[in-house]
């Protein structure tokens, strides 16, 4: 392992006014977003969707790395040209999903485990030759009645940190995703709550595991309400109540903290960021790696017709400029375009 150069890796994909695109989904999660705006699910499909958002003219200013899925990584461009080169042309760091998918945790109803450690270390390498320089790894951590355990949550802070040492050794910068799910009634304070446990035994974990800090990223959830609660923070609230539980447990020789939207939308998640970002003085890069958030209108333009492709990746492109600015501290709401 080399740690400067995994530092280097880690550093590019927090740099200043840009961010990571999540373009991971899994199989069945493409197909559920497919299905939503009629798409078949069809191998082709898939291709000529992550075509589009790969080859949108101007996106690199604000894009810095991608994040693929295993299928994705093997796929080419309409041109014929691999996506991982289409991406490094442009200066995009290709990335990829290594984990496979959070499954019940037996014993504890309700919560899941992360699978995809088995195998693992042999499957890095092929990965990194396919162009890799970063992975990502999920663990899905749900709030409700008598959960999350201490169990579950040690269980896959635990899994975390060998997937992450496990990259390391590969030359593969890890993102370290641990979600706390924003499904339920709960409330913000129980959000602060859970998130700081779960960030303190990751970062536990992760030292126990002797990771370099310095060359992975860390991927999580904001601070927000419930989906459900009554009560629903606004930005200002989300943005110090993040910051702050950040600064509680996360070390600073963390470079980025990459968060994910999970289900926020896309403006939401754009505006929480941009509040973050304008407050200053955080110790780390304050950054994004959407999925949902920067695809929601672009799945929505484009609805599987050619046709449409040139407006889908102008969806694309604003959405990445509005986050681009979000990360400079830039962004107000008078920048999104009238409903
Ligand atoms: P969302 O931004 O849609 O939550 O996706 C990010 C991601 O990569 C989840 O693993």
């Amino acid at each position: 392992m080399n740690v400067g150069e995994l530092e280097a890796v880690a550093r590019s994909l927090v740099a200043p006014g840009k961010g990571i695109l999540a373009a991971d989904e899994s199989a069945p999660t493409i197909e559920k977003r497919f299905k939503a705006i009629e798409v078949p699910s069809t191998e082709e499909n898939r291709r000529a969707y992550r075509d589009l958002l790969f080859t949108t003219p101007g996106v690199s200013e604000f894009i810095s790395g991608v994040i693929l899925y295993d299928e994705t990584i093997r796929q080419r461009s309409s041109d014929g040209t691999p996506f991982t080169m289409v991406l490094e042309r442009q200066g995009i760091v290709p990335g990829i999903k290594v984990d496979e998918g959070a499954k019940a945790l037996v014993g504890f109803p309700g919560e899941k485990i992360t699978e995809g450690l088995d195998g693992l270390r042999k499957r890095l390498p092929e990965y990194r030759e396919l162009g890799a320089r970063f992975a990502k790894w999920r663990a899905v951590i749900d709030i409700g009645t008598g959960i999350p355990t201490r169990y579950c949550i040690q269980a896959n802070a635990h899994a975390l940190a060998r997937y992450a040492a496990l990259c390391q050794e590969a030359g593969l910068v890890p993102i370290v995703e641990p979600e706390v799910l924003m499904d339920g009634a709960h409330t913000i304070e129980r959000c602060e709550e859970v998130t700081t446990e779960v960030l303190s035994l990751v970062f536990a974990e992760l030292t126990a595991h002797r990771v370099a800090l310095e060359g992975s990223l860390l991927k999580p959830n904001m601070i927000v309400s419930g989906k459900g609660c009554p009560t629903q923070a606004g930005a200002g609230q989300v943005a110090e109540a993040t910051v702050r539980t950040l600064s509680r447990v996360v070390p600073p020789a963390v470079h980025g903290i990459v968060f994910l939207s999970g289900g926020q939308t896309p403006r939401q998640a754009t505006e929480n960021l941009g509040v973050m970002n304008a407050m200053g003085k955080a110790p780390w890069e304050l950054s994004f790696s959407y999925g949902r958030a920067l695809q929601d209108p672009v799945l929505k333009t484009w609805r599987g017709k050619a046709a449409n492709i040139p407006a889908a990746k102008q969806a694309f492109l604003l959405r990445a400029k509005l986050n681009g600015a979000a990360r400079r501290g830039n962004y107000s709401t008078a920048m999104e375009p009238a409903a």
